[in-house]
């Protein structure tokens, strides 16, 4: 009796210590990946005391007291289901792939988001109040209406390492000459191309960004959000008040892997968060068969928002038959039954991805590079062979290529030789071993854990009411003063100014002096 009494003591004062406070956080895209990063933060705010209010697609089971989830699972209506499908992937249509269609999609999504009626509920209840919104940055700005509906700091969370579309709303856009776009599938140093490719694609972007997207988000941001802010008795800030109005940016990245360039003071590098500092063991029949695989294991896997077995048929066949001529124990991750499997070959319908990666007889991870595959494998130091297939899969390969810890294959009818090339060379070659354990030596190398580092940035922003001190002077100083170009066309003025009045002087001193030399002639 007594000791249950000291135990309520003890969680009383635990929470009295630990400030709880209100924060929400949201990530309403309807995919696995996403949704794993928004559900580690939750995790980790909880476990640090703190009430949160939880937008996601995903519904949470067992929601402990302090965590309240807002059900955006009909997001999944408005998304263009083949766009995660590897067959029409491969068939590709260009466009599903432009920057322009995912930043429209993103707005339309959000603009979903809001009208759906948990979220509508919640802020257009003016008795609803938070410290602070945390938001993912997935092409659009509308998520920073929350911040300003709660009147409360914002911080974004970029899902991948930053790039100047998000850096531009802290601080400014990085430099095309040495920094690349997030779809881009080059890694510095460029050649003169790809500078100016990369230079080619901001500016394209800015462009449509400024005749039409930007366009679009205001509107949705005036209609949706003004009224709710007029609602609580506030004059509604413009668009662009409320989306350069962050305390501060999280980057679901680490340098370990990160380029290393010149970052803003509020922004701060917590990639590997997601991962349970414990890793929850996998089943027996599984261990046993890492356990005996003298050759070592081949792990294969998608990810969870492409399905294996959208595979054309005949990529399938070649695969498994490939498969089944190598030495190694092989997993592959896939979600319907195979007939006639190699006895090499183990189809999991789902796999333990950190428990996999952490065993000793893991020898390589054939993934499509997703951020957090690739996070998880420098991680726990295994190196990898990318596949890529979407978005910023693209940049992570190439960039674990040139860090020297993976090789790449292209997605295509008839990749299986050359995957199994890639096997052969990586498994073989001990340099990828060597190099996936340095980087990882690298990833841990770091004064706190980066979940300790998140919480305590959050805090902070809450604490200092969204860290003003943190924030760069570069977004209130204009593109033309950064450039200096009023002072190259004060320049430019005086000189011609300049030259003017000199011209001016000369013909005088000449007509003086000729004037003169005619009265010496009379
Ligand atoms: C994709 O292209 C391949 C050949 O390039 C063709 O055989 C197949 O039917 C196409 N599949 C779809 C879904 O368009
Ligand atoms: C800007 O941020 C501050 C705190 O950082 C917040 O109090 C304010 O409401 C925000 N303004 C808008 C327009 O979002």
């Amino acid at each position: 009796m007594k000791r249950m009494k000291m135990y309520w003591l003890a969680v009383c004062l635990m929470l009295a210590c630990a400030e709880a406070s209100k924060i929400l956080v949201v990530f309403p895209l309807p995919s696995r990946s996403h949704a794993n990063l928004g559900d580690g933060i939750v995790k980790l705010l909880l476990n640090a005391g703190h009430e949160v209010t939880y937008i996601s697609p995903f519904p949470y089971k067992n929601a402990p007291p302090t965590l309240r989830t807002i059900d955006v699972s009909k997001n999944f209506e408005i998304m263009p289901m083949d766009i995660m499908n590897i067959k029409t992937i491969m068939n590709t249509s260009k466009f599903l792939h432009s920057i322009a269609f995912k930043m429209y999609m993103a707005i339309n999504m959000m603009r979903h988001t809001l009208q759906l009626e948990g979220v509508n509920k919640l802020v257009a209840d003016p008795k609803e109040e938070f410290d602070l919104v945390i938001a993912e940055w997935m092409f659009t700005e509308i998520p920073a209406g929350f911040a300003s509906v709660f009147d409360c700091p914002l911080i974004w969370l970029s899902s991948v390492e930053v790039h100047w579309m998000i850096l531009q709303l802290v601080d400014q856009p990085t430099n095309p000459a040495y920094t690349v776009d997030l779809m881009s599938t080059y890694a510095p140093p460029l050649s003169f191309w790809q500078r100016a490719n990369e230079l080619w694609t901001q500016v394209t972007i800015k462009f449509l960004q400024y005749v039409w997207l930007d366009g679009v988000q205001e509107r949705t941001f005036n209609e949706l959000i003004h009224p709710l802010i007029l609602k609580r008795g506030r004059k509604p800030p413009t668009f662009d008040e409320s989306r350069y109005n962050a305390s501060l940016l999280l980057s679901n990245a680490y340098i370990s892997t990160a380029s290393p360039v010149a970052l803003p003071q509020n922004h701060k590098f917590i990639g590997g968060y997601h991962i349970d500092e414990e890793v929850k063991p996998m089943s027996a029949e599984l261990k046993k068969l890492m356990d005996n695989a003298k050759h070592g294991v081949v792990y294969f896997s998608m990810g969870s928002n492409l399905k294996s077995k959208d595979m054309p048929e005949e990529l399938k066949k070649s695969l498994l038959q490939m498969f089944g001529t190598l030495k190694q124990t092989v997993l592959w991750k896939f979600e319907e039954k195979m007939d006639n499997l190699p006895s090499n070959v183990h189809i999991l319908d789902w796999a333990p991805q950190q428990a996999i990666l952490s065993h000793p007889n893991l020898a390589v991870f054939v993934t499509h590079g997703g951020l957090l595959s690739t996070t998880e494998s420098v991680h726990f130091g295994i190196p990898i062979i990318g596949i890529p297939v979407f978005a910023d899969q693209f940049l992570n390969v190439v960039k674990a290529v040139n860090k020297g810890f993976a090789q790449r294959v292209d997605l295509s009818y008839t990749m299986a030789d050359e995957l199994k090339e890639a096997i052969i060379e990586v498994t073989s070659n001990k340099r990828y071993a060597e190099k996936a354990k340095e980087l990882s030596f690298i990833h841990h190398d770091r004064p706190v854990k980066p979940g300790v580092e998140l919480v305590h940035w959050v805090n902070h922003v809450i604490n200092t009411r969204g860290a003003p001190h943190l924030r760069s002077p570069a977004l209130h100083v204009p593109f033309y003063q950064k450039m200096y170009l009023d002072l190259a066309a004060v320049l430019v003025i005086l000189f011609l100014a300049g030259r003017v009045l000199l011209k001016k002087i000369c013909a005088a001193v000449r007509s003086k002096k000729e004037s003169g030399s005619q009265k010496k002639n009379n």
